[in-house]
């Protein structure tokens, strides 16, 4: 199956099994459901769900064991897109193509339907009829190292840092904070997780975590790149939102054409450390391929 084909079929896959998970909008209250599937239903790409189900199935793992934590994954996501957009932060209008979930609801519900969402994905990792005798132990190290990846430690450390430094001049590991932080250990995890749940082996996952830093780092170098020369109708957000916002990036620090040598070192980076894995390493592989690629 070529690469195109399978982020096809994991993306419906994953929108089938969100859908299931989310109330219909007619439950009460129905406000906060209409809210979560707004933003959730957007059209997202999906990448963070579709590695935790890729890095399962390098390892002998299969989809629908890691299913729920795939899923849960992208409502998180979700929930720090809804928070990112907000006035108090980089104050956007357009996302996923549509206008911002509080452009649409509201700030107050936007704030709740972002605190739905990551609470939401804690009760889906944590249902206990997943829970077996031979599962728990890896399902709490999975749920406290998503835990850990979204909380002070990663995402919200980082875009605490990315709040203040807007507007500063930043050092070069001060820049490298905010991008390995506020995106790159989100999708680390979900690699992670993924080989976790399926019962990896030590090496495995250390060649795995080598390819989560990479490509996690390489994802949010490529967001600045396209936040400067990406099409806004193709990325469904606003171009130049960064600069508009004074935030510093890449492009900003590095300029462009450095920045773009940057994302594929990492890149080429992530591709060599799954060279143990051979054959069952090409779709991870070839993610790292699309996450430099992409137009959106
Ligand atoms: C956007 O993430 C936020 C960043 C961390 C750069 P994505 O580019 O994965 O957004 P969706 O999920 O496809 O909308
Ligand atoms: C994304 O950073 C970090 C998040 C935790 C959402 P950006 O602020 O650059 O993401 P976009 O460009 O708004 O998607
Ligand atoms: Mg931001
Ligand atoms: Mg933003
Ligand atoms: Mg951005």
């Amino acid at each position: 199956m070529n690469i195109k084909e399978y982020l096809g079929e994991m993306k419906t896959l994953i929108d089938n099994t969100l859908d299931r998970y989310i109330p219909a909008d007619t439950v009460y209250p129905p406000d906060i459901y209409k809210s979560i599937r707004y933003s959730l239903f957007a059209g997202g790409k999906r990448l963070r769900p579709i590695l935790v189900i890729a890095s399962a199935e390098t390892v002998g793992g299969n989809r629908e064991d890691v299913l729920p934590f795939a899923c849960a994954i992208e409502m998180i996501h979700t929930y720090t897109l809804i928070h990112d957009d907000l006035p108090a932060l980089d104050n956007d209008d357009l996302r996923r193509g549509k206008p911002t979930n509080h452009k649409e609801f509201g700030e107050a519900i936007a704030i709740l339907a972002g605190d739905a969402l990551l609470t939401m994905a804690f009760q889906i990792m944590s249902e206990p009829s997943a829970f077996s005798l031979k599962s728990s132990t890896l399902i709490l190290k999975s749920i406290h190292e998503i835990a850990k990846a979204v909380g002070v430690s990663g995402t919200i450390g980082g875009q605490v840092v990315d709040i203040q430094a807007t507007g500063k001049k930043l050092d070069i590991p001060t820049l490298e904070y905010i991008h390995t932080h506020k995106t790159g250990e989100m999708i680390l995890s979900a690699v992670r997780v993924g080989a976790i749940l399926s019962g990896c082996e030590d090496d495995e996952l250390h060649a795995l975590t080598c390819y989560g830093e990479n490509i996690g780092l390489a994802f949010q170098v490529m967001d600045d790149i396209l936040d400067v020369e990406g099409e806004s109708e193709i990325m469904g957000k606003t171009r130049g939102s960064d600069e508009k916002m004074r935030k510093v990036t890449y492009p900003s620090v590095f300029g462009l054409s450095e920045s773009k040598k940057i994302a594929s070192r990492l890149i080429e980076n992530s591709i060599q450390s799954m060279e143990m894995f051979g054959e069952r390493g090409e779709i991870l592989k070839d993610i790292s391929e699309y996450i430099i690629a992409r137009r959106f």
